[in-house]
């Protein structure tokens, strides 16, 4: 299959991406046969120029979500080469990404193949995989137990076992998530709180992040594993409660609806912006050896409050408009998110830049920009 057969039009930047050059200058050659290739260095032991980002090549899949488009940006920014996975659907998925489209190369491989995902990894050799693929929403885990798995769990496994095979000095970034702490033991919740996930999304992004801590420990592999907490923006996709809102607010002060359908108006979540939690991933890849970390404000808010301020910011009383529907109460609700970002903050430098409010009310101006200019539900402006 090629990138044509995807109709992903001029997205691809060519096959002929650029050895990476040595701390000495000199062009580094991989050898072209497996043997010599497993006699690769480890991570701490590469010959690779780490300090420059010129020449680095990073692989992103889930490039056509919220986080990969975020950080296509930021490492684009950083003068990566960027290759983002996409995989093949009835109808491609690029509205997030089409800004970039001329300055990134797409390739499809999907997480399900594991043939697609260790060529995609010997073809680009890249010094970075960012793993952000996922089946995402966890209300649809309950619908697709076994298929969540299958993407989030053996997915990643794939994905390491390609890089193992491949080459161990490549760095490995797994988009781990605070859905793990579930019915959570402590408040607020750091690397060594223990899981008790509450819902199949949950329990794959488990497996996930133990599989990433088990290479790392079995392989001596440079894999981290990010454990972010809530993460929203003008791209998110429309079925998670503060896009649903927003996007909710701005049709009803638009004359659009008269009334939102919501769930849980008591679920508390700790909600940052998803352009700062992409800083946090590089971060992660970038520090003498690999760890986990929680990324987070260290604040929570409550659903209720999220309507109240989005409403609020557009001159309406949400008690007039807001339903609670018993259809968006999950079987198993996550009550309290509140993480401690205490360690980003310290051994990465991590700051975030935007506060709640501040998120919220870019989300409800950017829904109204959007439908102000006629956008359709599926492909916002933003
Ligand atoms: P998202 O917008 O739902 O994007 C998910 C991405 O995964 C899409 O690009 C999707 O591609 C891709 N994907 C799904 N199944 C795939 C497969 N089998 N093979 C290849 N690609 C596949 O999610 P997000 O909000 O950007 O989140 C990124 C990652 O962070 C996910 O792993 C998520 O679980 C995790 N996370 C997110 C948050 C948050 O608050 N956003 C917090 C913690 C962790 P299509 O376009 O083809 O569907
Ligand atoms: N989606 C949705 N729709 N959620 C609602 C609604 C509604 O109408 N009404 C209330 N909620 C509540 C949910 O019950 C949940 O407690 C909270 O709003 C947040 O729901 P989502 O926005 O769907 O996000 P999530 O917390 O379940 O999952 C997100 O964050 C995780 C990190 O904690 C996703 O991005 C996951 O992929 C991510 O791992």
């Amino acid at each position: 299959m090629n990138d044509d057969s995807l109709g992903l039009r001029a997205a691809t930047g060519g096959r002929g991406v650029p050895w990476p050059v040595g701390a000495d200058g000199k062009v580094v050659h991989y050898g072209a046969c497996r043997s010599a290739r497993r006699r690769l260095p480890r991570w701490h032991a590469t010959g690779r120029d780490d300090t420059s980002n010129m020449s680095k090549r990073a692989i992103i899949t889930g490039i056509t979500g919220q986080d990969g488009s975020y950080l296509a940006e930021l490492l684009l920014e950083k003068g990566y080469h960027v290759v983002g996975v996409v995989r093949r659907s009835s109808a491609p998925n690029l509205w997030r990404i089409e800004h970039l489209l001329d300055r990134i190369e797409l390739r499809p491989a999907d997480l399900l193949d594991q043939l697609s995902i260790l060529r995609l990894i010997d073809e680009v050799r890249p010094h970075e995989v960012y793993n952000l693929a996922a089946m995402s929403f966890v209300p649809a885990s309950w619908d697709t137990p076994l298929l969540t798995g299958e993407f989030n769990s053996q997915g990643v496994t794939r994905v390491l076992e390609a890089i193992r095979q491949v080459d161990r000095s490549i760095r490995f970034y797994q988009a781990s998530s605070s859905e793990m702490f579930g019915k959570v033991r402590e408040v607020p919740q750091s690397e060594m709180t223990p899981f008790h996930p509450r819902s199949p999304y949950g329990v794959s992004k488990v497996y996930g992040h133990y599989i990433t801590v088990n290479y790392r420990e079995s392989y001596d592999m440079f894999a981290c594993s990010g454990i972010l907490f809530n993460h929203e923006s003008p791209r998110r996709g429309l079925e998670f409660v503060t896009r649903k809102v927003t996007d909710g607010v701005a049709r009803i002060k638009l004359g659009l609806s008269d009334s939102l359908a919501l769930g849980n108006l008591d679920a508390q979540r700790d909600w940052g912006f998803a352009g700062d939690y992409v800083k946090a991933m590089w971060l992660m890849l970038q520090q003498p050896s690999p760890d986990d970390y929680v990324v987070a404000t260290g604040e929570t808010h409550a659903v209720r409050e999220l309507v109240q301020i989005a409403f609020e910011h557009v001159g309406l009383d949400w008690e007039r408009y807001v339903k609670v529907d018993p259809r968006y109460l999950r079987p198993a609700e996550v009550d309290l998110l509140i993480g401690d970002p205490s360690k980003a903050r310290q051994e990465l430098g991590w700051r975030q830049e935007v506060d709640f409010r501040g998120l919220v009310t870019m989300m409800v101006d950017a829904d109204l920009a959007r439908l102000e200019k006629g956008g359709v539900p599926a492909q916002p402006l933003a």
